[in-house]
């Protein structure tokens, strides 16, 4: 089970100033349980973990076995809660080199519908001409422009290389239940469907088919995730005392620090498996509490590599940061320095020494040297990457953002900020019904 320490905070912020955020954090807990905070229509995801089905998830693993004996490769088409969770997850998982396939039954696991770049999707359908391909088409308002087009090329290719009843059958759409051109579609043409409850938001959704579908299909223990998922919402749960509560413990901590000046939160892992759990979380915290001019900025970094990039901004710049780490306390694999007689390179120093132990010391060393240098440091620490500890990860840093949203007296689960764009861009394409937009945009050119 993950922990959080936060001593290394206390040099910045008080002990005392951190504990009397109890009562408040409690608020906090109770408004959530009870449905009476801001957003209460967006709950769904608190007691997900527990409240998923064995009957749920068989029906997911048996759309997984389907796709996973037809397909080499499965596209995960979705964009931002639509997509983040699953490749967070993937990715912490998976092997950095073995293409998936190699695995029996397992397809490789690419992702789409996260862009508009003409090469990337020009790349992809060029990449999927000789291969037996099924999609995910992965969104909950089913209108999403970005997947909407990556759907519409990846769809026609797919019936056009494998047939309309083979694109049948590994075409699988995960949407709202009534509304949405993806649901639309999905009913007309007859795929297997899942829903995204209207009461889960996009980023808090990995735990329902949005995440568990594209994570069983990549071979993982859906059961295990949110086995893990179910034991941290107990661990974070409304009986449980301020000081052991997790969740609580980060929420309270990173609210003294905003207060005394830390508007920026860089997440950092020192394992470079969770690149996308830091992109995961930037957008969790990022669309959750980034309004009404308030909010920590999300920033995230992979050391020791960036230490090599961003390290002097963090050592020396603007003294408005902290960190928090996540440290993977094992490797899942064991390899040692050898010694080399010549030893030209130097570092026989090393030799017989574990590699994790070379990264175990550069993350105490830089910890120590950020605080020196004016940034307070959490740490997560993680036993070892596998289905129950990322479950429960991810489950921590829903329940924390949920009651840091409501410290911060914002609506953590909307995002009013999103459709600015998507309004200027509609227009500037002529979308049918923004004729008015459309003229008053051009006059601003
Ligand atoms: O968290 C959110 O609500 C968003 O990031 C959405 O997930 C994202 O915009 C994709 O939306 P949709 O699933 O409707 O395509």
């Amino acid at each position: 089970m993950i922990s959080l320490n936060i001593e290394k905070t206390l040099g910045f912020i008080s002990k005392e100033k951190v504990a009397a955020y109890e009562a408040q954090v409690k608020e906090a807990q109770e408004a959530l349980e009870n449905g009476t905070c801001k957003g209460n229509d967006f709950l769904g995801w608190l007691h997900l973990p527990s409240s998923i089905t064995q009957e749920h998830l068989n029906d997911l693993k048996a759309t997984a076995q389907t796709l996973r004996e037809n397909c080499e490769v499965v596209i995960v088409a979705g964009i931002g809660g639509s997509y983040l969770g699953a490749r967070a997850v993937i990715e912490a998982l998976s092997n950095s080199f073995v293409w998936l396939q190699e695995k029996k039954n397992t397809p490789t696991i690419i992702f789409a519908g996260h862009n508009i770049g003409e090469d990337y999707l020009y790349e992809l359908t060029e990449y999927l001409k000789d291969k037996k391909f099924g999609i995910i088409n992965i969104s909950k308002s089913g209108t999403t422009t970005e997947t909407a087009l990556a759907f519409r090329l990846l769809k026609k290719q797919c019936e056009d290389q494998r047939g309309k009843e083979m694109a049948k059958k590994v075409i699988v759409a995960i949407t709202d239940a009534k509304k949405g051109a993806a649901r639309t579609t999905a009913d007309k043409e007859g795929y297997k469907s899942f829903i995204i409850p209207d009461n889960v938001g996009g980023r808090f959704s990995v735990l329902t088919p949005v995440g568990l579908l594209p994570i069983a299909v990549a071979g993982f223990d859906i059961e295990k995730l949110v086995a893990g998922a179910v034991e941290m919402e107990k661990a974070c749960g409304l009986d449980v005392p301020f000081t052991e509560n997790p969740a609580a413990l980060y929420a309270a901590t990173r609210n003294e620090l905003y207060k005394n000046g830390k508007k920026i939160e860089i997440l950092v892992n020192y394992n470079p498996k969770l690149h996308y759990v830091n992109e995961w979380w930037k957008q969790l915290y990022g669309e959750s509490e980034g309004k009404e001019g308030k909010g920590i900025f999300p920033a995230a970094v992979d050391f020791s590599t960036d230490l090599h990039s961003m390290g002097q901004w963090i050592q020396e710049g603007e003294r408005t940061i902290y960190e928090t780490v996540i440290s993977v306390e094992h490797p899942t694999h064991k390899l040692e320095v050898p010694s080399d007689d010549e030893n030209l390179d130097g570092l026989n120093f090393l030799a017989g020494k574990r590699v994790d132990e070379v990264n175990k010391m550069a993350e105490l060393g830089t910890q120590l040297a950020h605080v020196d240098g004016g940034v307070p440091n959490m740490r997560i620490s993680v036993p070892t990457l596998n289905e129950e500890s990322i479950g429960g990860l991810l489950y921590f840093f829903e329940k924390a953002c949920g009651i840091s949203g409501y410290l911060l007296g914002v609506n953590p689960f909307n995002q009013p900020g999103v459709e600015a764009y998507k309004r200027n861009m509609f227009a500037l394409l002529n979308k049918p019904g923004y004729e008015e937009e459309s003229k008053a945009i051009r006059a601003r050119l």
